[in-house]
């Protein structure tokens, strides 16, 4: 048997990526404030959880990862997918309850996530891993996303220190930047104005140019790059390497 918890499981990439594994057999636990119009059937369960809710996560999430744990997988990967766009706007206009919120869902969330799956994986199963999705925009400074930014650096870091810990037998942490996917936060990016987002015109050029990839096309190339093939410790992969 194989498992996998997914955050984020309404839409988007976390929708897909928990369709494609149901889909070759796996056991898929989604985690969210709902789940996906696809998602169904015996080897699907669902936790309702608010992200930003970080301090309920130990509790939420401890006993349906225990269960997991006692149906004996041979492989488990947790996929700390999910993530908000904003607050978009320049520093000066924002309001510190949507920073909040941001680091809370982005950094806090992944980060108490990947505590509680070491804490119950610490052993016992052959293929752990944790995928922390991130993006380009870990390194590329994008001007009224700011702490969209800083999270998905944070959470690279996080990757990198986790793996330094888990040394090379433990569980395997890697960072994932999906590439240009065609979901809600790209039409969210595109749809916001120039004098808020100064960047809103890249996002409109990936849209005009069709270089947006569809959520279900990441989701193969993901569940076979970087959930079924060896990866590396540590590692960032991007969408080049899938
Ligand atoms: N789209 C891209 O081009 C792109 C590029 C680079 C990286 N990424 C990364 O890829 C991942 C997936 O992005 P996506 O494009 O699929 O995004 P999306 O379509 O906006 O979906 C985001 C998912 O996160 C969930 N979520 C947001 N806030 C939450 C909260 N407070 N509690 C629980 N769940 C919450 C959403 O659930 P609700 O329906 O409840 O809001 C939704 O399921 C993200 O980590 C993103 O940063 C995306």
């Amino acid at each position: 048997m194989h498992a996998a918890m997914i955050t984020g499981v309404s839409r988007g990439l976390g929708e897909a990526l928990a369709v494609e594994l149901l889909v070759r057999g796996w056991n898929v636990l989604g985690v969210g404030r709902k789940s996906g119009a696809r998602l169904a059937g015996e080897r699907y369960r669902f936790v309702d959880l608010d992200l930003t809710q970080v301090g309920k996560i130990d509790a939420t999430l401890s006993a349906p990862l225990a269960d997991i744990r006692s149906s004996r997988p041979s492989s488990v990967v947790c996929i700390n997918n999910a993530a908000v766009a904003g607050p978009i706007g320049v520093g000066g206009r924002l309001s510190a309850r949507d920073i909040a919120a941001s680091f809370e869902v982005n950094l806090a969330a992944p980060a108490a996530i990947a505590n509680v799956f070491c804490r119950v994986f610490a052993d016992g199963v052959e293929d752990r891993r944790i995928i922390n999705v991130s993006s380009g925009a870990a390194q590329t400074v994008l001007p009224g996303s700011a702490m969209y930014c800083a999270a998905k650096a944070g959470l690279e870091m996080l990757t990198r220190a986790l793996a330094a810990e888990q040394g090379a037998k433990g569980v395997r942490v890697i960072t994932l930047r999906p590439g240009i996917l065609d979901t809600d936060m790209q039409a969210f990016m595109r749809s916001q104005a120039e004098d808020v987002l100064p960047t809103a015109g890249l996002f409109k050029g990936f849209h005009e140019r069709r270089q947006l990839v569809a959520p279900n096309v990441a989701a193969t190339k993901i569940v076979e790059k970087i959930v079924l093939a060896r990866v590396e410790q540590g590692r960032t992969y991007s969408y080049a390497d899938l």
